[in-house]
């Protein structure tokens, strides 16, 4: 299993970003121990609908804040107070902040030294989304979103859990800028391609004929948000939807992947066929998808890449993907060198065809 540092990304062990850590359903049962970032972590929603991820482990004696269904406290259902949560062992009471800000059996000022660490945590398109930083600061940019997310004629999705995959998340990113495995690995060969660096936003805009959706052209234009969260339109006959591929690290050369798709219905009122075909719909490219999962669970680190003229632009990609590994101003300086639109070799540019840049993006 290769690590970060095996792929000289850069000083640090896991990128910044936002990330998914779980699925709003899963929270919206109750407090959830989590592992991210080489750290076990307590995720848990206010009482005011705050979603709030802490350092698992109280500073008193170590126990882990979320870990415990079976204390009193949990079971009478008195562990959340506010957007605050009660340690399970002896009841000092953590603040969404990370600070210790009540001891029942204690008066006075509380310590100081008690304090954990806080992340910052949104709700987006029914995902919880953390944002990591290893240097501890604010986001730089907002976690994505996309507007149909709320529009009634969209079928929300509803995300498969990919699991653990023993690959370091550079792999995976390596598939934005990899044109000559859309062939071999989805039956979608391209016939026109481009990459596009931009800040912390790295699109792929391609098309090609789709074996598996009957032999219909796909067009798609697939970006990141940073290094863990991969949006993509996909156009094919009269059908649209967004898919979501989400990568998180869970220890340095660990991931976990979710997927799902947001389908656009033919018309409004959304039927209940519509729901069963957006689900068939997401099924279906989740089929796609896991033909590269597999490739990735069985594959070799490739630490460096034997990369012919002809083959995708995979060290700039690298190199974007670099960013998220540096000191937050050398990062900044990356984006002069990474920024622009890359083309491969005898490969069609998307204007070559005649497909316009999808300016209607949120990206
Ligand atoms: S270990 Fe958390 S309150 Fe004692
Ligand atoms: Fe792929």
């Amino acid at each position: 299993m290769a690590k970060a540092v095996d792929y000289e990304l850069g000083p640090h062990t896991f990128p910044r970003g936002w990330f998914v850590i779980a699925e709003k359903s899963e929270l919206d049962k109750g407090p959830m121990a989590v592992r991210f970032f080489g750290r076990d972590l307590a995720l848990y929603r206010g009482e005011s609908g705050k979603p709030v991820l802490l350092d698992a482990y109280c500073k008193h004696m170590g126990t882990h804040l979320t870990a415990s269904d079976s204390a009193m406290i949990v079971r009478n259902g008195h562990q959340i107070e506010g957007d605050s949560i009660r340690c399970p062992y002896h009841g000092w009471r953590y603040n969404a902040a990370g600070d210790v800000d009540d001891i029942p059996y204690h008066d006075g000022p509380c310590p100081k030294s008690a304090s954990i660490r806080s992340y910052p945590v949104v709700d987006s398109m029914g995902c919880i989304m953390a944002w990591f930083d290893e240097e501890g600061g604010e986001p730089d940019y907002a976690a994505p979103a996309l507007p149909e997310w709320d529009h009634p004629q969209w079928v929300q999705w509803q995300l498969d859990h990919l699991g653990e995959l023993a690959i370091h998340p550079q792999e995976v990113l390596d598939n934005m800028s990899d044109i000559r495995h859309l062939g071999p690995t989805h039956g979608a060969p391209a016939e026109y391609f481009e990459n596009e660096a931009r800040e912390h936003i790295y699109i792929q805009r391609q098309g090609g004929i789709m074996q598996l959706y009957g032999g219909v052209m796909l067009y798609t234009t697939t970006w990141y948000t940073g290094p863990g969260l991969l949006l993509s339109k996909q156009v094919w006959g009269d059908s649209v939807q967004y898919e979501l591929i989400a990568n998180t690290p869970v220890d340095d050369g660990v991931i976990k992947a979710w997927h799902g798709c947001l389908v656009k219905a033919p018309a409004l009122p959304v039927s209940d066929e519509d729901r069963a075909n957006a689900a068939l719909q997401q099924a279906g490219a989740l089929e796609a998808f896991a033909t590269d999962f597999q490739i990735w669970r069985h594959k070799k680190p490739a630490l460096k890449i034997m990369q012919l003229k002809t083959d995708g632009p995979f060290r700039t990609g690298r190199k974007w993907y670099s960013q998220f590994y540096l000191p937050r101003a050398e990062a900044a300086a990356l984006h002069s060198e990474t920024n622009g639109i890359y083309h491969v070799q005898g490969m069609p540019t998307p204007s070559d065809k005649g497909h316009a840049i999808d300016d209607d993006l949120p990206i």
